[in-house]
């Protein structure tokens, strides 16, 4: 399996796995950078880019060996430098790799709710008439000021991105989103990537816990409850029969072939995991053969479809495409 994918910009990215969502506290993430680990995948939102930043000067990695990403929040839409500019202050670096764009939505904040936002009647404070090709077009202006080496997007479906095709000057480079064999999204990732866009994996082992756990500290309470995610009990994934004896056959835990089957089909893949052993563990990619990647692709049509992570707030929003396509339990 590649070890490394080309982006549309011509610089190479780690195929994975990458350290999604750094923990809380430092500890973590030098270990994952000191077994191996070159992609961060941070955000502002996950409220830890402080720590992580420390994580990076404690591993004694050098900058350039690592790939960071990180994700212009979804208040920042009117002023994505903003967003920027604290993300680049909190891991003290100077540059990014990769800035995308969270979510295709514009939340408005308030004054005591400054990052997750809320109606009185407990809906999301969304500015539905927020432009997204706005958002884009100052995407491309901090992408020509070099503080990014690549610009993408995260949670986009083909209909958004289809509306900002007909705008966009710089192409995104990445599309990140969830994907498993529950949730392969075989249309989004043949629309990615005749356009030059590569996929990367969210969730890929099908998340077991709230997403939002490792922010429980920063998170005032009342904003906890309305970021609750349907998630699924248990880890229907790990426990698939059909991947385990795939499993079987390689002689690798399952969690191997969930990720080794994204990057064998071309997509980044980013596992979370604040288990040491697991982290160590989820570092093996191997070559999976065409007959069982052919199983894999087909696993979601066994009735089986599902996406296992999904944030209330995006089943609040009542428009018609919301939730996202893409995010639809299909
Ligand atoms: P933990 O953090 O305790 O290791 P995803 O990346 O799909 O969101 O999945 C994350 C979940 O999967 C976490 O609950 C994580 O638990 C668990 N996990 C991570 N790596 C493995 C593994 N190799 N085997 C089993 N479970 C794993």
């Amino acid at each position: 399996a590649p070890s490394k994918f080309t982006l549309n910009t011509g610089a190479t990215i780690p195929a994975g796995p990458g350290r999604r969502r750094p923990a809380r506290s430092a500890r973590p993430v030098v270990h994952a950078l000191k077994a191996g680990y070159r992609h961060l995948d941070c955000a502002l939102i996950y409220q830890n880019e402080e720590e992580v930043g420390d994580a990076i000067k404690q591993s004694g990695v050098p900058r350039e060996e690592i790939f960071i990403t990180s994700k212009a929040w979804n208040v920042f839409h009117h002023n994505v430098q903003e967003s920027l500019e604290k993300t680049l202050k909190d891991l003290q670096v100077d540059y990014l790799d990769l800035f995308l764009v969270h979510w295709p939505v514009r939340l408005v904040a308030n004054g005591s709710q400054p990052l997750l936002p809320v109606n009185p009647n407990g809906t999301r404070s969304v500015d539905y008439s927020w432009n997204q090709e706005d958002t884009w077009r100052q995407m491309e202006e901090i992408y020509k000021s070099g503080k990014v080496k690549a610009i993408g997007v995260s949670n986009w479906s083909i209909p958004y991105l289809e509306r900002l095709e007909k705008s966009w000057k710089v192409v995104p480079a990445i599309n990140q989103v969830e994907l498993h064999p529950y949730l392969p999204q075989h249309k989004l990732k043949e629309w990615c990537e005749s356009r030059g866009i590569l996929l990367e994996a969210y969730c890929p082992l099908g998340s077991t816990g709230p997403c939002c756990l490792h922010m429980q500290h920063h998170v005032p309470r009342s904003d906890l409850f309305t970021l609750t995610y349907l998630t699924y009990p248990g880890a229907p994934l790990l426990e698939d029969t059909e991947i385990q004896a795939i499993a079987a056959k390689y002689a690798v835990p399952p969690a191997t072939i969930l990720i080794s089957y994204q990057v064998n089909r071309g997509v980044i893949v980013l596992p979370k995991s604040v288990t040491a052993s697991r982290i160590e563990q989820n570092l093996k990619v191997i070559d999976i053969k065409e007959e069982d990647m052919k199983t894999l692709e087909a696993i979601a049509e066994n009735g089986k479809q599902k996406r296992v992570n999904m944030p209330k707030w995006g089943s609040d929003l009542g428009f018609d495409d919301w939730p996202l396509p893409s995010c639809r339990n299909e």
